[in-house]
């Protein structure tokens, strides 16, 4: 009941206005999360259809969250979802989805020349007070921050997926982050419900750093055929006590993401054994089988 009850917090809180850009996986989770506590949400595409397949997408998990809040109150839950979709506006233009916005989250793809551009843009249409936040799973938040005016105002915020249901979120700091910013980041993700945990700006954060390499070694343990994909997420599930297994989890984060991250380090630290990408997982990405999303991985699903 936690995340419904925290709408009474936004009221007080600096950040209550959050834009999102993005509106893929990870992007419409973080919509989803800030409506549902209580803020007012901007989720900017870059046209019309992408801004609609967000919002189905999002309208799908908040009756999934309904349903855990509200479970013997269907008009209750019917309420929440209808008032958490109304806090979300679709845009598709930048300048006005960001023109009284305290946050501005970014979530669009793995790419830092796109995500430059992006945030040259925001910093000359952007108010002086919003913030400016990547979701970068991988990429350097200084290397992103570092094309605009507001380093100080500028952090990591990192989602997991599934956002509604994943506690974490991972707040990166860099040298220039000030404080007055950190704060309200570590403020605004306790209201939005979720843990934060705090992450100097180095690759792949916490999460990442440990979870990416595990599950390249797990495909590497596959490839050499020490055992079957089953029973290594069998043996990971049970003996490990991870709620999925390392090669099911691939399959669930999507092969592009995984392989443009372990890509990036790669090249960066092309010493690292660790950061080597997996043939199979680049084989995956060529035939387009990106894993859950795309129906297919190294497991079939029904779509
Ligand atoms: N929206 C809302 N609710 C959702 C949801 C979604 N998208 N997905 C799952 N849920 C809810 C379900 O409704 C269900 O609720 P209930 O307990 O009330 O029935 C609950 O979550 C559990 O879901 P399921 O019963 O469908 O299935 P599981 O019990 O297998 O849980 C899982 C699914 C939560 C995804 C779980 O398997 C899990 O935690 N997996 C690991 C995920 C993980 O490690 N994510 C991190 C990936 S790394 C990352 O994101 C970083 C990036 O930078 C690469």
């Amino acid at each position: 009941l936690k995340r419904g009850l925290s709408t009474s917090t936004a009221m007080n809180a600096v950040i209550k206005n959050v834009t999102v850009i993005g509106g893929g996986l990870m992007g419409s989770g973080i919509a989803q999360v800030a409506a549902q506590t209580g803020h007012n949400v901007t989720l900017v595409e870059v046209n019309a259809d992408l801004v609609k397949k967000a919002e189905e997408s999002i309208s799908k998990s908040l009756v999934r969250v309904a349903k855990k809040l509200h479970k013997d109150n269907s008009e209750a839950a019917t309420k929440f979802v209808n008032e958490s979709q109304a806090r979300i506006k679709g845009s598709t233009d930048i300048p006005n989805a960001v023109k009284d916005s305290d946050l501005v989250v970014e979530a669009i793809v793995e790419n830092l020349e796109m995500k430059h551009k992006l945030f040259k843009n925001l910093d000359e249409v952007a108010p002086p007070k919003t913030m400016f936040a990547s979701n970068t799973s991988s990429l350097s938040i200084g290397e992103i921050a570092s094309v605009t005016k507001r380093k100080d105002k500028f952090g990591g915020l990192h989602f997991f997926n599934p956002v509604p249901v994943m506690k974490l979120l991972e707040v990166v700091r860099i040298a220039e982050t000030s404080d007055e910013t950190y704060q309200a980041f570590m403020a605004w993700g306790k209201a939005i419900g979720k843990t934060c945990v705090t992450c100097k700006d180095t690759p792949g954060f916490i999460v990442n750093r440990l979870l990416v390499p595990y599950m390249a070694e797990a495909v590497r343990m596959m490839e050499r055929g020490d055992a079957s994909p089953r029973d290594i997420d069998t043996a990971m599930k049970l003996g490990a006590g991870y709620p999925m297994g390392p090669i099911e989890l691939s399959d669930y984060v999507g092969h592009d993401t995984s392989l443009s991250i372990v890509e990036g380090w790669h090249k960066k630290f092309p010493d690292n054994p660790l950061f080597v990408p997996n043939e199979s997982v680049k084989k995956l990405v060529e035939q387009k089988k990106l894993g859950v999303k795309t129906g297919e991985g190294f497991y079939k699903y029904n779509k």
